[in-house]
């Protein structure tokens, strides 16, 4: 035999295995072809220009060349970790999801944490909300739980959403800052949208710098329903509680490793996880009806609202352990698809204006960033549960209807059947009214629980909370927003306004904020404000 022919294997089904001269797998092209020389391009002669037929050099280029997909739209910078998700007690008197049914029943999970606002290459330690996605692979289809490290949100309703995001992004004519909210953009918007005021003061308090993902808290937002096996419906919120409690770090620290090391915590997720330190959370629960909804001043609907833990405790229904990284960044975590859409039977919408909108929003962008109707092909985003349908063919189609049968009905007795037993009901809430574009009166509170938020405060949180105002107000060169923010302020705490106006120069305060009349949007100080020292 020559020595060609001993780098040369047959496997037991007839495969060609082709070794290099230094017995590794001999590299190959896409198409599987052998490459002999991947250092030099094709030319004539040593000096001479390269040539059209160099199919190895335009194959590997082009695909080089579309190496990037487009980055989420928002919460671009994330990382992922695999888990299971363990239940607790069978939830069956509320919900007939069937992961809720057993106790002791684990459930594969998929976890992806993120920063808002920031681009991919963004840094870990950024002032900003935290993304808390969950993607339970249940054996009723994908349940995805898409919430943040906040419990509430900026707006009311999803029409707002490109308006808050391209507010807080990068100012389109210079493309900075990059600080995420530390601009005349960001505060114009918020000062002029009073819903958002009770979020702000949860993204000035430090859990907008968590110490790392295994110390956060994660929120559900809105209000769900569970529905049960009668068609019963509960309201539900969703919590997350880190086994490890929660912490966050200063800001003066933030800042530092920010410098130092812009993967704090992506290194802390992988680290921990490699070193076998699991990170745990509870899912914990609040359950209530609509009596129980009807006794608040505020609407269950608004999520810019939530039930206070005083009022309705949690109740642990199960826990998320995170024991696994992933192989491949790109092909888990970045492509990974959330969508709120996402439920099995026993678990429902309310008619949260913002949920009703993500809805919708999730699926539209995923088919851009994903390229095409099949990413529910790629192994991150497919159920782990069996699963049959006549959708078929599209861009990099992986799985196609087997057989004669791509329809239903059809004659021939195959393919999978529709079941208005086992399969999703919608739960048949009863709805009437005017078609209309209307904020309900029950969403027009915005400053109560803003004010609670912050009294609820130990004091040098207070102080972190104050710092934080002043140290983004003083980013904001047009004077009428630093007069608008502490307006609104006046009605949270007047103490915090005060200290905020003072240290901004104030020489004297403005008037609080009206929240039903349209706020000012003109760009000039109010008479009574002195001009603001810089
Ligand atoms: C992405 C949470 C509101 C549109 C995300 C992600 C999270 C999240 C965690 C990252 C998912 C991932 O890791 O891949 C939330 C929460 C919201 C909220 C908790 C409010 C309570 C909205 C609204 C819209 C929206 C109102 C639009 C109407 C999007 C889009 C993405 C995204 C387009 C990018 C998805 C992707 O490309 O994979 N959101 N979001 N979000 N969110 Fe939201």
């Amino acid at each position: 035999a020559t020595i060609h022919d001993q780098k040369l294997h047959r496997g037991a089904g007839g495969e060609l295995h082709q070794f290099a001269e230094d017995g590794m797998p001999v590299l190959t092209t896409a198409q599987g072809g052998p490459v002999s020389d991947d250092q030099n391009t094709l030319r004539l002669g040593a000096r001479g220009p390269a040539l059209i037929d160099d199919f190895h050099f335009r194959e590997k280029i082009f695909h080089f060349d579309h190496e990037r997909i487009p980055e989420r739209v928002v919460h671009a910078r994330g990382y992922g970790a695999h888990g299971y998700f363990e239940t607790y007690e069978s939830l069956a008197a509320y919900t007939r999801a069937d992961l809720f049914q057993r106790p002791g029943e684990k459930t594969p999970a998929f976890v992806r944490f993120s920063t808002v606002a920031g681009s991919k290459g963004s840094s870990d330690l950024a002032r900003d909300v935290r993304g808390f996605a969950v993607k339970l692979y249940t054996q009723q289809g994908n349940w995805d739980l898409v919430g943040n490290n906040i419990p509430v949100f900026f707006i009311q309703d999803a029409i707002k959403f490109p308006d808050v995001i391209h507010s807080v992004k990068p100012e389109p004519d210079k493309e900075f800052p990059q600080a995420q909210s530390a601009h005349d953009n960001f505060w114009d918007f918020i000062t002029l949208t009073p819903e958002s005021m009770h979020m702000i003061m949860w993204v000035m308090s430090d859990r907008a710098i968590p110490r790392s993902f295994r110390f956060m808290e994660g929120f559900g937002v809105h209000t769900f329903r569970f529905v049960n096996a009668a068609d019963e419906s509960t309201f539900v919120k969703f919590h997350w509680k880190p086994k490890l409690g929660l912490q966050s770090v200063a800001w003066n620290e933030a800042v530092k490793i920010n410098g130092a090391d812009p993967d704090f915590h992506r290194r802390d997720l992988w680290q921990s996880i490699q070193s076998g330190a699991f990170p745990e959370w509870e899912l914990c629960v609040q359950l209530f009806d609509q009596d129980f909804a009807d006794t608040f001043d505020f609407d269950i609907l608004d999520p810019t609202k939530l039930i206070p833990e005083e009022i309705l405790p949690v109740k642990p229904i199960g826990r998320l352990v995170l024991d696994r990284m992933p192989e491949n960044f790109f092909a888990e975590t970045e492509q990974v698809a959330f969508m709120t859409q996402n439920v099995p039977p026993g678990i429902d919408f309310s008619n949260d204006p913002l949920l009703q909108g993500r809805n919708f929003s999730y699926l539209d962008t995923q088919l851009k960033r994903l390229g095409g109707p099949n990413f529910t092909h790629l192994p991150i985003n497919a159920p782990k549960c069996p699963f049959h349908n006549f959708q078929q063919d599209g861009h990099m189609a992986m799985r196609n209807p087997v057989g004669r049968v791509n329809y239903q009905p059809n004659s021939w007795n195959q393919g999978p059947r529709e079941s208005p037993v086992q399969g999703y009901r919608h739960f048949p809430a009863e709805e009437q009214g005017p078609k209309v574009r209307l904020r309900p009166e029950s969403f027009a509170d915005h400053y109560s629980q803003a004010r609670q938020f912050y009294i609820s405060q130990t004091s040098p949180e207070q102080r972190h909370i104050a710092a934080a105002l002043i140290f983004e107000l003083s980013k904001v060169e047009t004077p009428v927003i630093r007069e608008r923010m502490v307006s609104h302020l006046l009605n949270i705490d007047e103490t915090l306004a005060s200290k905020v106006g003072h240290a901004l120069g104030f020489k004297s305060m403005p008037k609080p904020a009206d929240a039903a009349m349209p706020t000012r949007q003109d760009l000039e100080p109010s008479p009574a404000l002195s001009i603001i020292e810089r």
